[in-house]
């Protein structure tokens, strides 16, 4: 096979390929868990967080092709078995348990973040350690889509904690006039 001659030692490319197979894992398992969660909830959420989780399940389809093909372009191959993403990802799986609606919103959220940080700490190896500036700027285009999908999450949570005062205030609202 010709050799790759793009700038990058073979240690520097292993290295980076050896990320992006991580980052690669843990989106195909978020992916998984992102459709899970699509089928199973239910409750007043259910509309919006039904079409979120559809939205964010395509756009992880389409970020984990763009990890396995730049994995591909490095002239590394990509993990491509459900025991290998296992194997290789850092997120963990909920086997056999149908959680609370909040829960559901509040694990995938934090699962964005473990990959956030993880993507931060790679994109930086990447730049420092490896010396592949491109990689660094793809995997900043990553945590970027991360960071956004977290926020939608993380806004479901926060107009559940709203609920109790809107509550307090709507009860305090129907009070008679003069009794205080
Ligand atoms: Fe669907």
């Amino acid at each position: 096979m010709r050799s790759i001659n793009i700038g990058l030692s073979d240690e520097q490319r292993q290295g980076v390929i050896d990320l992006l197979n991580q980052d690669l894992s843990d989106a195909y398992l978020l992916l998984v868990k992102t459709k899970k969660y699509h089928w199973d909830v239910v409750g007043p959420q259910f509309r919006s967080l039904h079409e979120l989780w559809d939205e964010h399940y395509e756009a992880l389809s389409t970020n984990i092709d763009a990890y396995a093909e730049r994995v591909r372009a490095l002239g590394g191959y990509p993990v491509g078995t459900v025991a290998g993403f296992l194997q290789h990802a850092t997120i963990g799986e909920h086997p056999g348990d149908i959680p609370n609606t909040t829960q559901m919103v509040s694990r995938l959220m934090e699962n964005h973040e473990t990959i956030i940080r993880n993507l931060r700490q790679h994109l930086d190896a990447c730049s420092k350690q490896f010396h592949d500036e491109g990689t660094a700027d793809f995997l900043t285009g990553m945590m970027e889509q991360h960071e956004e999908m977290a926020w939608m999450l993380r806004s479901f949570i926060e107009g559940q904690s709203l609920e109790p005062s809107n509550i307090r205030f709507g009860i305090e609202d129907r009070q008679p006039a003069g009794t205080n």
